[in-house]
């Protein structure tokens, strides 16, 4: 009775491992499966999981071809695993010193259409932010972002064309990293679209607050800075500060009265924009003065983007500004180069153009008869080409004034002046998710990674820029000035075109 009997079925021996090993696939299968549906579920700042918005359609983003695994195991990796172990918290007491420090120093006073972000906040002054309003304006958001005891959550809802929405969040937290322990805690609807949703007549009972890269008076929609100040890889435009001391280094490579003496515009006329199909006809440089130029950026990418670059674009003494679908990115770029700036009047406007005076730092054109306008001008500027060289100069020093260091002021100021309104204290909803720069770059391909480190700031040594109280007689006389000044350059111009007929 020593050994097993030898013809026993072995069933055990062999059936255990087999059962085991099946088990095993099973809840791996069930795990991936699991794994599958959570990944599908987790939506990105780099635009996973999100459709576009269904109030302005694009193509969806392609992602590169990494294999699923791969991609699952990344967006595991940046989303759930990368912020825990890099964010710090807020040490109290240093943040308390800080703040004292800081706002020990002497500071600079902010620009004038800082002013702007009283107004723009007026609609709540009385009534508060609450909970309510937030949610209400949800339903025009494509993100929602929460800053609780410095750190910050988004919570996704659309994907936002090209690379917007992650260069916004990057925006934000660079924020946090320049003023850490000053951003106060907030809870903000974004909508990353060209277009203003917020009608002042038909939310005039129940104003929404909805952060955006514009507004316009008829809107309530609240002007944040666009994500180009920290770079648009798709059309190699750099961040803004880098992008702003190469254009105006190749604007000093030939002097004023070399420069050719037309108006030039170049860009994209096929972008629903009415003034920007009007504009086509006035291509003529001796009948209206003006050269205009359709940019392929198809062919531009084929070519490095020699030919669009925009440091190569500041050889005329006059550069025309043009919206597009809404206000245009591009209006910055054209100040920069130091030609006297055409800006036909615009129907949208973004946090600093307010701050732009008509006659002072750039011309007025009026939209209704576009082609003798901008020959007005040109002429006008041949005239008296002392002052035009003057005034375009007075355009790029503006630009120079608002260097990356302002554009985190005014995030500041408009945040903090957003939280005080807030009645409620934030605290971030279920469905978002931490983000860092950690994880941000994380999820950046190598193109958005390269643009993203080019723009990273440090704790700033000084306290941001000093607001004025507010003050609505200041912004009210700031638009009757530039109403006045535009409808002057209209007289002038109804006065030479009747002495010509005469
Ligand atoms: C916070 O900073 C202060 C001063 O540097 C230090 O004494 C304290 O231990 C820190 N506290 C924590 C929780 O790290
Ligand atoms: C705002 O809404 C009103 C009423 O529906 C409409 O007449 C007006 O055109 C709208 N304004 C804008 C700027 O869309
Ligand atoms: C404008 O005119 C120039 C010269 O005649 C031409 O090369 C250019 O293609 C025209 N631009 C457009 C947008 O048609
Ligand atoms: C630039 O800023 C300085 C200092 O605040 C100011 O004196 C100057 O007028 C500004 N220039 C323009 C063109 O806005």
């Amino acid at each position: 009775m020593g050994g097993l009997p030898r013809n026993l079925p072995r069933s055990p021996s062999y059936v255990l491992p087999c059962i085991i090993a099946l088990a095993f696939l099973s809840v791996s299968a069930i795990f991936l499966y699991k794994v599958d549906d959570f990944v599908s579920q987790t939506k990105t700042v780099a635009g996973h999981n999100l459709q576009p918005t269904p109030w302005h359609l694009f193509p969806p983003r392609t992602f590169s071809k990494e294999t699923r695994q791969a991609r699952a195991f990344k967006i595991i990796q940046c989303s759930y695993l990368t912020c825990r172990y890099n964010t710090r918290k807020d040490n109290d007491t240093e943040s308390e010193q800080r703040r004292l420090s800081v706002s020990s120093l002497r500071t600079q006073k902010c620009p004038g259409f800082f002013n702007f972000i009283h107004n723009d906040l007026q609609p709540w002054a009385k009534t508060r932010i609450s909970k309510d309003h937030v949610m209400a304006a949800k339903k025009y958001a494509a993100f929602r972002v929460v800053i609780v005891g410095g750190r910050l959550y988004v919570d996704l809802y659309y994907a936002c064309v090209q690379s917007r929405l992650m260069f916004t969040v990057w925006g934000l937290l660079q924020l946090l990293r320049r003023y850490p322990g000053m951003v106060p805690d907030v809870d903000i609807m974004f909508d990353c679209m060209d277009k203003p949703s917020i009608n002042r007549t038909e939310h005039g009972s129940f104003p929404l607050p909805l952060f955006r890269y514009c507004t316009t008076d008829a809107h309530f929609d609240i002007p944040f800075p666009d994500w180009s100040f920290w770079g648009w890889p798709e059309t190699n435009i750099k961040p803004w500060d880098e992008q702003f001391r190469e254009i105006k280094k190749g604007s000093q490579k030939i002097k004023w009265g070399k420069k050719l003496p037309h108006a030039f515009w170049k860009g994209n006329p096929d972008v629903d924009s009415p003034i920007r199909t009007e504009l086509l006809q006035c291509n003529h440089s001796r009948k209206w003065g003006a050269q205009i130029l359709r940019q392929n950026w198809v062919e531009e990418a084929k070519s490095g983007y020699e030919k669009s670059k925009l440091s190569n674009q500041c050889n005329h003494q006059y550069k025309i500004y043009a919206e597009g679908y809404a206000w245009s990115v591009s209006l910055k770029y054209i100040l920069s180069c130091g030609s006297l700036a055409l800006i036909i009047s615009p129907q949208y406007e973004d946090f600093f153009s307010r701050g732009l005076i008509p006659k002072e730092n750039y011309w007025p054109v009026s939209p209704i008869n576009l082609c003798p306008s901008i020959k007005f001008a040109v002429d006008w500027g041949h005239a008296h080409p002392l002052e035009a060289e003057a005034m375009g100069k007075r355009g790029q020093d503006f630009m120079e004034n608002l260097s990356m260091d302002r554009v985190y002021d005014y995030m500041f100021h408009l945040i903090s002046e957003y939280s005080k309104l807030q009645d409620f204290k934030p605290v971030p909803p279920s469905s978002a998710l931490p983000v860092c720069a950690e994880s941000l770059l994380c999820l950046a391909d190598p193109l958005q990674r390269e643009y993203l480190e080019r723009e990273t700031a440090v704790p700033s040594p000084a306290a941001p820029c000093g607001m004025e109280p507010a003050n609505g007689n200041f912004v009210r006389s700031w638009i009757e000035r530039k109403k006045k000044t535009i409808e002057d350059v209209r007289v002038m111009m109804e006065k030479k075109a009747m002495s010509h007929a005469k």
